[in-house]
């Protein structure tokens, strides 16, 4: 029987999953995402057109395979609707080739408005979300009050809907939280309707089915581990499993069912969204990483902010997910550098440690080992053979350090420009 493959993030996030589940998809007769939601974007080039995907899974592009938007993931109706429309027009109609879980749950209007009027509570402390809804969403669902996609094929659907607005409207008020729902709301039952055409399957049965008939899966990851609701650093984390077992409960994959694990990183690091970021830079290289590297979210435009590699938070990763694979996004960003570091260990209170800590508000002194920069573009490079022996030297200190090959190599945004070995 076959297994689930897994791509996910290392990092926090926008490490560069969708270029390469694009770029892997030929190798899989079908791609599914696994948990997050909107908050998600996933940007894509090829062919001089760029697209970037929020809810719809990165493996549309490539043979018209079934897509899946599995039962972990949560669901915002008007912009899935934008999103799909938006495909339709440059030539990409996804009614066939797409199937939603019945059990994804749905983002309300008024989740979306609870996102904002929590983050506006909480002030100075705010933690910097998308403004999706993603929080009240998956809380709802937690706390078993949440609605599924499924609840829309029911026909007293608005009734379900409107008991959902009252307890919600209810929470509004006692935080004093001012909002006008009326044109959000009329968008949204719009978007329910168009929502509608889609295949809405139980997707757990459709992907055992497929792995029964040994067709093989690849399952796409939203964020990354250091964003995971129990292993990132939270409070500042989104509210989902980013991490692989998130697949097994996001898909109805059971663990033994998970073939490889693919990590991307960056080759540096990026954060978008408040919390603790070890290895951030305030200076000039910071600023470079960031225009060289185009690091605005593909979501809200905000700024990322922009530091070093972090290898201590790279190992945790390796080690919450069991990778077996890892993917290295965006090292061109770095060609003109003299001098490239790599926090190999941390100091906190004077201590000396190797691993990422419980607290979020300690003062971690990254401790680093420099290499020489490659000074030269490596984007030109069409094989590992080609590549300076002083970028080779940072690629196999990773490996060395983290016990991992590292498979596949990208040197820009572009489907073509990445390098398998
Ligand atoms: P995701 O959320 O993990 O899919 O990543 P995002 O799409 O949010 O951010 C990655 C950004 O880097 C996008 O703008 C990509 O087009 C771009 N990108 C991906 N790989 C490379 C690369 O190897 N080099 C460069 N320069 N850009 C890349
Ligand atoms: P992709 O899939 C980067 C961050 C937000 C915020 C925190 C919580 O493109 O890598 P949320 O809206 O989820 O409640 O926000 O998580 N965040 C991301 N950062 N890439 C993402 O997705 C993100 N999704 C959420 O900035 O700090
Ligand atoms: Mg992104």
């Amino acid at each position: 029987m076959k297994k689930v493959d897994v791509i996910l993030g290392l990092q926090w996030g926008d490490e560069g999953k969708g270029k390469v589940v694009d770029v892997l998809t030929p190798n899989y007769d079908v791609v599914a995402r696994f948990q997050g939601g909107p908050n998600a974007g996933h940007t894509l080039e090829f062919c001089g057109e760029k697209y970037v995907l929020r809810s719809i899974p990165s493996g549309i592009f490539q043979g018209g395979k079934p897509n899946i938007i599995g039962n972990g993931v949560v669901l915002d109706a008007i912009l899935f609707r934008g999103e799909a429309e938006a495909l339709a027009k440059s030539g990409h109609d996804l009614t066939r080739q797409l199937c939603i879980s019945k059990k994804a749950h749905l983002i309300l209007p008024t989740h979306r408005i609870l996102d904002a009027a929590y983050e506006a509570a909480k002030g100075s402390a705010k933690i910097g979300t998308t403004g999706k809804g993603i929080g009240p969403t998956y809380t709802d669902k937690v706390s078993r009050n949440g609605m599924r996609v499924g609840d829309l094929l029911k026909p007293d659907f608005k009734e379900i809907y409107a008991a959902h607005k009252a307890r919600h409207e209810q929470i509004l008020r006692s935080l004093n939280y001012d909002y006008d729902i009326t044109e959000l709301e009329a968008e949204w039952f719009e978007a329910v309707e168009y929502l509608k055409q889609f295949r809405i399957v139980d997707s757990e049965y459709f992907i055992n089915e497929c792995l029964k008939e040994d067709r093989p899966i690849l399952a796409e990851g939203a964020q990354g581990t250091l964003l995971d609701v129990d292993f990132g650093s939270y409070p500042f984390v989104t509210s989902s499993n980013t991490v692989c077992a998130g697949v097994c409960t996001g898909l109805g994959v059971a663990p033994n069912r998970i073939g490889e694990v693919f990590g991307i990183f960056k080759a540096y690091c990026t954060r978008v969204g408040s919390g603790p970021f070890p290895t951030e830079l305030f200076d000039q290289t910071g600023d470079d990483l960031g225009r060289i590297g185009h690091e605005f979210g593909a979501v809200t435009g905000r700024k990322r902010r922009c530091g070093w590699l972090d290898l201590i938070a790279l190992k945790y990763s390796i080690m919450i997910n069991g990778v077996t694979q890892l993917i290295m996004m965006k090292a061109d960003v770095m060609n003109g550098f003299d001098t490239i570091r790599v926090a190999t260990g941390y100091e906190i209170n004077g201590e000396r440690t190797e691993q990422f800590p419980f607290d979020v508000d300690v003062d971690i002194k990254p401790i680093y080992t420099d290499f020489e920069g490659w000074k030269c573009d490596i984007s030109q490079c069409k094989s590992y053979d080609e590549f300076p022996a002083a970028f080779k030297n940072y690629v196999e200190f990773i490996e060395r350090e983290t016990g991992v090959p590292v498979k596949i190599i990208s040197v820009g945004p572009d489907r073509g420009e990445t390098i398998v070995r």
